[in-house]
């Protein structure tokens, strides 16, 4: 069995996966989103004490795996410094007393394998990345062949939702709030511009977009009324912008499976607009598990599964954070 730890962000989670079957036999997150709400987004130094809070909880709960344990893995690399060092120094010292492997794991890969909980993997696909830290697309072909082939050059599209929430008072994160919002709203009622729809980059870009949204916030005011249809236009046009490059990106690399991932991959929206767009490409599409598409610890496990299988381990003392290396 493998002990998976994830701390990169607002989320501590540990996972329990057996290596022969993939199964998970223990997962257990708490998240920190309450806490944060009030700041309207996630303040590193409150988070990285609420993990050290946390963490040794979840671990209590998880003893009796311990003599069973084969490695040790944890979320290395990318995420906030403050907080990654948490799981990171957990992992240590439970390497070194277990005197057991220990394996670093890319978050963002973490987030493909979230496709794979509990099964076999399937490549190649092309992955499409929301979260609230990237915007990107990958061909993965394997765990170690994963090319990104476009991304976000500033904001990234959960990002985007959670400042959104913030112009309006709604809290953090914005996703789901702004998704709820939305529901009412008219898509058509503000003409906001799709970034770089004249641009023949395949790229992403969501400042613009935020920027003129916090105009239309301003100039509603109070009227909450208004906030409906803003929300509504602005997950209309954040859609549309996937949406228009991934149309662009599908005329030279044809889709055949095709999976949306990470935390904002759960927006509805996002996921009818994607069906569609796929149709006359006969693409299949997949996604994780809604509980497992923001962050947590049993996609971590499942990718040091494939680690452990390919001895991918790191040295105690070797592994290190990297706050900012992606893929
Ligand atoms: O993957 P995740 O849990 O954390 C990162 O790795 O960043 O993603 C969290 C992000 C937040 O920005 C949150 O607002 C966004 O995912 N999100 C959504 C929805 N649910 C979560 N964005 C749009 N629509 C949603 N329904
Ligand atoms: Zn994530």
């Amino acid at each position: 069995m493998i002990l998976s730890i994830e701390s990169s962000c607002d989320d501590s989670a540990i996972a329990i996966t057996e290596i022969a079957t993939n199964k998970l036999l223990f997962h257990k997150k708490i998240s920190q989103e309450l806490e944060h709400s009030v700041y309207g987004g996630v303040v590193p130094e409150l988070a990285a004490r609420l993990h050290a809070e946390a963490l040794p909880k979840i671990l209590e709960q998880v003893k009796e795996y311990f003599p069973r344990l084969k490695a040790v893995a944890v979320t290395s690399t990318p995420g906030l410094a403050v907080t990654l060092v948490e799981g990171v120094t957990m992992a240590k010292a439970i390497a070194i007393a277990l005197d057991i492997p220990i394996i670093g794991v890319n978050h963002l890969i973490g987030h493909i394998y979230s496709l794979f909980i509990e099964k076999e993997t399937q490549f190649p696909l092309t992955c499409l990345l929301v979260s609230g830290g990237h915007t990107q697309v990958m061909e993965v072909k394997s765990l170690t062949q994963i090319e990104t082939v476009a991304k976000s050059m500033d904001d990234s599209f959960g990002e985007s939702f959670d400042k959104v929430a913030k112009m309006m008072g709604l809290g953090y994160p914005g996703g789901p709030l702004i998704q709820e919002l939305a529901k009412d709203g008219d898509r058509l009622a503000y003409n906001f511009t799709v970034p770089l729809h004249q641009s023949p980059l395949i790229a992403f870009s969501y400042s613009g977009l935020k920027n003129a949204v916090r105009l239309a916030v301003q100039e509603a005011g109070d009227d909450k009324e208004k906030y409906k249809d803003i929300a509504a236009s602005f997950e209309h046009i954040a859609t549309k912008h996937l949406t228009m490059k991934l149309k662009k990106y599908f005329k030279t690399v044809k889709p055949n499976t095709f999976a949306i991932v990470g935390g904002a991959s759960a927006n509805l929206y996002l996921r009818s607009q994607i069906e569609e767009l796929l149709k006359p490409h006969k693409a299949e599409l997949i996604l994780s598990e809604l509980k497992y598409c923001s962050d947590n610890a049993a996609m971590i496990g499942r990718v040091a599964v494939d680690m452990y299988k390919n001895e991918m381990f790191s040295s105690v003392e070797e592994l290190d954070i990297a706050p900012r290396s992606g893929l």
